[in-house]
């Protein structure tokens, strides 16, 4: 559908407008509590640590926290993207570690190193592209997972890196599970 420039607005696009303006409210209610946390008093600060309630965020959805100045994206996965995730060798992959901070050095890009023990529908990792340090795009890329628009760096949907010029796997920070709703980074 061609549109001319300078036209009025059509209704179709102000119905596209007003339901942007919903989500983008939604999505702001929703990030408060995070944001509040990340308000830390003194002693927070020194721990340098940060929990964050998972209870809102559905299977196929995305948030991004501040933890240490840095964004950390958690996604509650689909079984598709685990299931694509996990049919990948570790031959097939750019960096073949895990890049997780939980997990010795050494430790292989599998798609289990990069969830959670027993959360394999979460991954927790730190939002920034290995190559330059841009900030991926979720939901983009040609393997399910994110994409760099920098530079052209394909991730998939545990983080790793399939195309591009990133070196590396999108790092994994220390975190644990508190229950099965919360998690403290750091
Ligand atoms: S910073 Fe991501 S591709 Fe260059």
């Amino acid at each position: 559908m061609a549109e001319i420039a300078g036209a009025e607005p059509t209704r179709r696009d102000f119905l596209y407008i007003a339901t942007g303006a919903v989500g983008a409210v939604g999505a702001a209610a929703l990030a408060w509590p995070f944001i509040n946390q990340m308000n830390p008093d003194a002693s927070t600060l020194a721990l340098s640590s940060v929990e964050v309630d998972l209870s809102q965020v559905a299977e196929g959805q995305s948030i991004t926290i501040k933890w240490r100045g840095k964004p950390v994206f958690i996604r509650h996965r689909t079984g598709k993207e685990i299931d694509e995730a996990k049919a990948v060798e570790i031959s097939q992959l750019v960096d073949p570690l895990a890049r997780n901070g939980n997990l010795p050095a050494d430790a292989p890009a599998t798609d289990a190193n990069r969830a959670a023990e027993g959360k394999e529908a979460w991954l927790v990792m730190i939002g920034i592209c290995t190559h330059l340090g841009c900030v991926p795009l979720g939901g983009s890329g040609d393997y399910d997972g994110w994409f760099c628009p920098c530079h052209g760096s394909h991730y998939d949907s545990a983080g790793r890196i399939r195309r591009g010029p990133a070196p590396e796997n999108m790092h994994i920070p220390t975190y644990q599970f508190l229950s099965d709703t919360s998690i403290r980074i750091g």
